[in-house]
């Protein structure tokens, strides 16, 4: 599916140079190295801060929500790339692809560096509210009241505990089920549904720091996608052929998807109708925008059977649990509960209040 565009016939004697891996290391060389300290220093906070300060609270309320999003999730990916993702590219399954874990190491840079953007530009333009990130030093803090009301983060959370099942056991089946959270569901189509939005509210508030950043991180996100898409090929390939052990990974596929596509409602309920939308984003024109997303992964890309208006419905209902909740109130309750935890980690974890 990858054409090889970087355009060189150099050989050599270790690396497959004619390998799409290769090929995707090699733009997230060209592509995937922008600095972001450098894109701060070039296009400043300042536009940012004024347009910022000029907003209405609930449309600063609204962005707050979908970057908190990206900021956790981001920082999730980030966490789970490097300890898990890399031995997972190394398992007997992918035949020792030596490209594939050279474009790891690219992939997994610019999640951190998608992190290091996000987390300056929330902290320099919008200011430090709901920062938890002293509570849980082995993720990098408590995630953000928002993040953890919703139910957004346990696809994270799963998200984790299937890429560290996959690295250790390093079964196919196990495989495409964590590459299928990874890459399928929360960048595919979180994160893009994501991208759409910022798009979106950009209309009506223009973030031109906020927009540079967004462009640059979705293009890297597009080489991700594609690295998860062939990877998740290559397993459905050697099942088709009828290798024993790599039967049951199509049916895995479709499980993790279904089991795990409600979590498409948790983000859009965080900057939607439930915040009343004052930027006009729209969770129905999100859910559209992932309904074509389902299609293209799936049953395009991936040659699978997945029917994307049930994917649409299973959404749909969790979209109407969301909205029977109170996300001011859930909010206020993770954001009481951290600071209780604060509290305890202040006077050194005693716990006779
Ligand atoms: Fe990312
Ligand atoms: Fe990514």
């Amino acid at each position: 599916m990858l054409q090889d565009t970087t355009g060189t016939n150099w050989q050599a004697e270790r690396i497959d140079t004619t390998s799409k891996w290769y090929d995707l290391f090699q733009k997230g060389v060209e592509l995937g190295t922008w600095d972001v300290e450098k894109l701060f220093d070039e296009v400043g906070f300042e536009e940012d801060r004024e347009i910022w300060a000029s907003l209405e609270p609930g449309e600063r309320k609204q962005i707050r929500y979908l970057l908190s999003g990206f900021l956790d999730g981001e920082f999730a990916v980030g966490e789970d790339a490097s300890h898990h993702l890399q031995r997972i590219v190394g398992a007997p399954c992918f035949d020792d692809n030596e490209e594939m874990e050279m474009y790891m190491t690219m992939f997994t840079l610019t999640e951190h560096k998608h992190t290091q953007f996000l987390d300056v530009y929330m902290h320099e333009v919008m200011g430090e509210q709901d920062a938890f990130a002293e509570l849980n030093p082995k993720r990098g803090g408590a995630r953000i009241p928002i993040v953890q009301a919703t139910g957004l983060g346990d696809v994270f959370d799963r998200q984790g505990q299937l890429t560290a099942r996959a690295a250790h056991s390093q079964d196919p089946v196990d495989i495409a089920e964590a590459l299928t959270v990874y890459h399928m569901i929360v960048e595919g189509l979180l994160a893009r549904g994501g991208f759409y939005s910022i798009n979106k509210l950009s209309q009506n508030a223009p973030l031109s720091l906020l927009n540079h950043g967004f462009k640059l991180i979705s293009t890297d996100e597009g080489r991700h996608i594609t690295h998860g898409v062939e990877a998740l090929n290559e397993l459905i390939e050697k099942e088709r052929s009828g290798r024993r052990e790599f039967q049951g990974v199509s049916q895995a596929i479709i499980d993790v998807l279904y089991e795990n596509v409600g979590s498409i409602a948790d983000f859009g309920y965080m900057f939607t109708g439930a915040v009343d939308d004052p930027l006009e984003i729209s969770f129905d024109d999100l859910l559209l925008r992932v309904g074509h997303l389902v299609d293209g992964q799936f049953n395009e890309a991936l040659d699978l059977e997945v029917n994307h208006h049930k994917i649409i419905g299973i959404v749909a209902d969790r979209h109407q649990e969301c909205l029977e909740t109170d996300i001011d109130e859930e909010v206020r309750k993770y954001q009481e509960q951290y600071n209780r935890k604060r509290g305890a980690a202040a006077d050194g974890g005693r716990d006779d209040d």
